[in-house]
């Protein structure tokens, strides 16, 4: 088949480098020239594993195209997804849908024959209906079919999400499309993927829908953690005495810090501003999102008390600043909420990240990067393990300390507290 994926973000440019090596004819579209310019000579804009040869591979092959000119490239093809941006907008809390209107005005200018156009993009209830009323404006409505159909990555897994999807959703009622779009995921449908078919609307709201239960998911366990802290118990036990409940799930259920991301944040805020819309208050999404903006200042508080609220120039590591492992992303990173905190503290803040450099930190006094673990547990007070990357499982913390013992505060609960408190280092963790 021939499709056209509208944006190169984590969204568009995975899921259309794995519809090409599905056998499909793709072609990624973005406005930004610089970038296709860089992605036809294999540079990847994003820190994806195995994403860069699968690009080569079905670039060399020429199932795999980019290109820069939407009008032709949809012209070209039989099936469009959109997967521009959708950011919160700005001072506010809904979803910005800027990109997604203007992409479907140029669309509606290059139907030339039947199509579908699909959104991937995550879009707020209703956004298909007004894409819809765009496209009808310079089309016969014979001539195409909007369509939901998000998708459900995780960076740093999006490869794998991909090709084993849970279920596959599909909201349209329109059955040449649905026929069409079933026999595009044949490949993965016949791996054990779920095909759902539902309306438009519903598959809209499934994704926030999802998306919003796995933060509150989170959250919850963040607070039973806080519970944990002061009853001596630990919040593993509890993770896995509920999650073995096939009804609760055990994924999920890992305490740690703020959650963060380009999707959790932004799509709560989003979930919440639809219903308020329509007159209706989500209250526990609503204390989802503000458990979770609290979530830093807890963690910090528990610093302070380490720390035995002396801070000023303290050294403290962050070992890992993005928001997960196996991601370059520091979208919403609970480290951009606790580090400039502890630096106004006057604390001697540096970090490792295996992702490099951040420019996040470049104007934040007393931040340095240092491009080596052990450099940068050199001398330090306290080190905070702050993104669960492999590189930190299993470190030799003897091995790094010269004079004083440092102090450990995991954030993602990496270590068996016993094991490193027979070592002799005052550590601390989440929940335990
Ligand atoms: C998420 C959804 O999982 C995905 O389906 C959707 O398409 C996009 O948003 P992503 O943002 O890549 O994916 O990351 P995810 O692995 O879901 O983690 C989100 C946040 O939750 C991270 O901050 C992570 O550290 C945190 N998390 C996750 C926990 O704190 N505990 C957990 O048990 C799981």
């Amino acid at each position: 088949m021939k499709l056209c994926m509208i944006g190169t973000g984590y969204v568009g440019l995975v899921s259309g480098v794995c519809f090409s090596d599905l056998g499909n004819e793709v072609i990624c579209v973005d406005k930004d020239e610089e970038k296709i310019k860089l992605l036809k000579k294999g540079v990847i804009p994003i820190y994806e594993p195995g994403l860069s040869e699968l690009v080569i591979k079905n670039y060399k092959n020429k199932r795999l195209s980019f290109s820069s000119d939407l009008r032709t490239s949809v012209n070209k093809s039989d099936i469009i997804f959109i997967c521009v941006g959708t950011p919160t907008i700005k001072g506010g809390s809904s979803a910005d849908l800027s990109q997604i209107y203007k992409v479907a005005k140029e669309v509606s200018t290059s139907i030339n024959k039947f199509k579908i156009i699909i959104t991937k993009s995550t879009v707020p209830v209703t956004t298909g209906d007004e894409i819809e009323k765009i496209l009808s404006k310079k089309n016969n409505k014979n001539k195409f079919a909007v369509v939901s159909n998000p998708e459900f990555l995780r960076e740093g897994e999006a490869i794998r999400d991909f090709t084993y999807p849970d279920r596959i959703i599909i909201g349209s009622n329109e059955k040449k499309s649905n026929r069409i779009l079933k026999n595009l995921y044949s490949p993965l449908i016949s791996k054990g993927a779920l095909y759902v078919n539902t309306s438009r609307r519903a598959a809209e709201l499934i994704k926030y829908a999802s998306n919003a239960f796995l933060a509150t998911k989170i959250t919850f366990i963040n607070e039973l953690a806080n519970l944990c802290e002061k009853t001596a118990i630990n919040i593993e036990d509890i993770s896995i005495g509920m999650g073995l409940d096939k009804r609760i799930g055990s994924r999920f259920l890992r305490a740690g810090p703020a959650y963060g991301g380009s999707c959790f944040p932004k799509d709560t805020k989003a979930i919440i501003s639809t219903a308020d819309k329509f007159k209706t208050n989500l209250s526990v999404i609503k204390s989802v999102v503000k458990s979770n903006e609290k979530r830093s200042n807890i963690l910090l508080e528990r610093v302070y008390k380490i720390l035995k609220k002396k801070i000023k120039n303290k050294k403290i590591t962050f070992l890992g600043v993005t928001f997960k492992a196996n991601t370059d992303d520091m979208r919403d990173s609970s480290s951009l909420q606790m580090i400039p905190i502890l630096s106004k503290k006057g604390a001697k803040i540096k970090y490792f990240d295996p992702t490099g450099y951040k420019k996040e930190f470049k104007n934040i006094k007393n931040v340095s990067y240092e491009n080596s673990i052990k450099k940068s547990l050199q001398g330090s007070d306290l080190v905070i393990i702050h993104t669960e990357w492999n590189d930190f499982k299993s470190l030799n913390f003897k091995k790094f300390v010269k004079g004083k013992k440092f102090i450990i505060f995991d954030l993602r609960n990496i270590y068996s507290s016993s094991k490193i408190k027979t070592q002799g280092f005052k550590y601390f963790s989440i929940g335990r």
